[in-house]
């Protein structure tokens, strides 16, 4: 049985505003109705635990969307937190060794065949696999003083998206652990590789887009308007 974890307790601090991006209004839907769908089109999918923010004031009461079921539960002041708090409030009968799917709320444009490939690909590693998709640009190391210090290699390295797959327990051991340490981690991933853990990267597509700041807003209501999947 597979269960997604939807992190929703963000502020948005960089993309700013009155309401946090997650909720903010594309085609007369919240952002992050298009984040859920996306994760529970797929047949595998059995439900949703969407963490909120303590003061959430937005979040629309969905308990289904598209017939499977919606949880909620309170999130912490990392993201790391608030999928802990999600992993620990999924339902008795996700076992410890099943896989989760950790997935954005603010990812509204996920392609059904790249959680397809995701699924197909991830269980059948040991540890699990995320979305990633390869560097395309050129990166440069800054000086301190504004100036280019370095240009680094790009050969091997990836943008890590998410949906991200692991295993319930493992992932709640390897988030335990990072947060005993006082080790920040920015995805799932980071914290099983802390483990030891070496998951799979599974190519994703470019367009699986994090609203982060202002100016991604419009590009993920074009892809969502003109995109068929
Ligand atoms: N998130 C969360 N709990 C937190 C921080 C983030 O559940 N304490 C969620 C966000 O709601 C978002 C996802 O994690 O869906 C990715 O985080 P990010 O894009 O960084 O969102 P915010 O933290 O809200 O934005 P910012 O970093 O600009 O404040
Ligand atoms: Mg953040």
């Amino acid at each position: 049985m597979i269960w997604a974890i939807v992190p929703a307790a963000g502020r948005g601090s960089r993309y700013g505003g009155e309401i946090p991006k997650q909720y903010l209004d594309i085609a007369g839907v919240p952002l992050i109705a298009y984040s859920l769908r996306a994760v529970l089109a797929h047949p595998s999918v059995q439900g949703a635990m969407v963490v909120l923010s303590e003061d959430d004031a937005s979040w629309p009461g969905w308990t289904q969307i598209d017939g499977k079921p919606v949880r909620t539960c309170i999130g912490g002041a990392e993201r790391a937190d608030s999928v802990l708090a999600g992993l620990s409030a999924l339902p008795d009968d996700v076992r410890p060794d099943d896989f989760v799917l950790v997935h954005d709320a603010a990812r509204p444009h996920l392609r059904a065949s790249d959680l397809e490939r995701l699924l197909d690909l991830g269980r059948g590693d040991p540890v699990g696999a995320i979305l990633a998709t390869p560097v395309r640009d050129t990166l440069k190391r800054a000086g301190g003083d504004g100036g280019i210090d370095a240009t680094e290699p790009r050969e091997r390295l990836w943008r890590a998206l998410t949906p991200q797959l692991f295993r319930r327990l493992q992932l709640t051991r390897a988030l335990e652990a990072a947060r005993d340490a006082g080790i920040a981690v920015t995805d799932e991933s980071m914290a099983m590789e802390r483990q030891g853990h070496r998951p799979l990267l599974v190519e994703g597509s470019d367009d699986n887009l994090k609203v982060t700041t202002p100016a991604d807003l419009p590009l993920a209501e074009f892809l969502l308007r003109f995109t068929r999947e």
